[in-house]
């Protein structure tokens, strides 16, 4: 039977990472890395070995759930996901991202729903989908003190709009718009913007025309900060990989490989050894088999 030894990484203590570091990084040039988690574990290595911020993506849906794509997702699901991340990471910002519909039928729902992630979360920011269309939610939600990161680009909760995953501002007109919807964040109070599946060079420009830090995910190199799905990083998503993530493990393997191994070692009676089993004392044994010696 393999037995493996964990590795462990030690990083120097850090200060909590807030919305404030982002813009300080931003005006330093220093990158802000981000990954998503949606449990104490992922949250806990990821906080352990620096990572400055973590996203309770609505990629829950997906990679974790099991659904076809992130409309399915509940706030009570995404608040349950939260709460477990947020008792894993000390240091890392907590961003919790805001499901389909808990922020597009009303202003007043939208505060209400972006409170419960930092009430019953345990979230410091929120995230929403959304440009101009937006604009009234969000300016409402900073205004009740929430921190708002703003997501352009591919925008998974308008999947049955845009006709599938599909990168996005790839014309001149489209680029255009990308540009004035970020402006536009901006100007709402935004911390930060998420600019997925763009050209790299539009979100390059796009990071130099606004002052807030824009994470790029699929977005090329121009952005101030990176996020990945961690699913997709870790290869433990069986469906597909976007082109532009890079795998640095190849876990649904690396599963497959130790169930199958269990499974063997339980059928050849290897599992439990000798240094897995609780003993019992010789005289406690003894005084047992006498005892039931006696009453049978
Ligand atoms: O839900 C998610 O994981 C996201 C990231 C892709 C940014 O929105």
């Amino acid at each position: 039977m393999t037995t493996i030894a964990p590795t462990t990484f030690s990083v120097p203590k850090r200060k909590k990472i807030t919305s404030r570091t982002f813009r300080d990084r931003k005006e330093r040039g220093v990158p802000i890395t981000m990954l998503t988690a949606y449990d104490y574990p992922t949250a806990l290595a990821m906080d352990q070995v620096g990572v400055d911020s973590i996203l309770v993506g609505d990629s829950l849906a997906m990679v974790v759930l099991g659904h076809k794509n992130t409309l399915s997702v509940t706030m009570e699901e995404m608040l349950h996901h939260c709460r477990a991340v947020a008792r894993g990471a000390q240091t890392a910002l907590l961003i919790g991202d805001m499901p389909f519909m808990s922020y597009q039928v009303s202003v007043e729902e939208a505060v209400r729903n972006a409170g419960r992630f930092l009430q019953t979360g345990k979230m410091e920011a929120i995230k929403l989908e959304g440009g101009r269309e937006r604009e009234n939610a969000i300016r409402a939600i900073i205004d009740a003190g929430i921190p708002v990161m703003g997501h352009l680009g591919l925008t998974p909760q308008s999947v049955n709009q845009l006709g599938g995953f599909r990168a996005q501002g790839l014309t001149a007109r489209t680029a255009k718009r990308l540009l004035e919807d970020s402006l536009l964040l901006e100007g709402t109070g935004c911390f930060s913007l998420v600019l997925e599946s763009v050209p790299a060079r539009l979100a390059e420009l796009i990071s130099s025309r606004i002052s807030i830090p824009t994470i790029g995910i699929g977005a090329g190199v121009g952005c101030d900060g990176q996020v990945l799905v961690t699913h997709d990083l870790l290869g433990l998503f069986d469906r597909f990989t976007p082109k532009f993530v890079k795998k640095y493990a190849d876990m649904h393997s690396g599963m497959q490989k130790a169930f199958a191994n269990y499974l063997e070692d339980v059928q050849t009676k290897s599992f439990p050894a000798a240094e897995h089993t609780i003993e019992m004392k010789d005289e406690e044994w003894a005084t047992l088999i006498h005892e039931l010696d006696k009453s049978i």
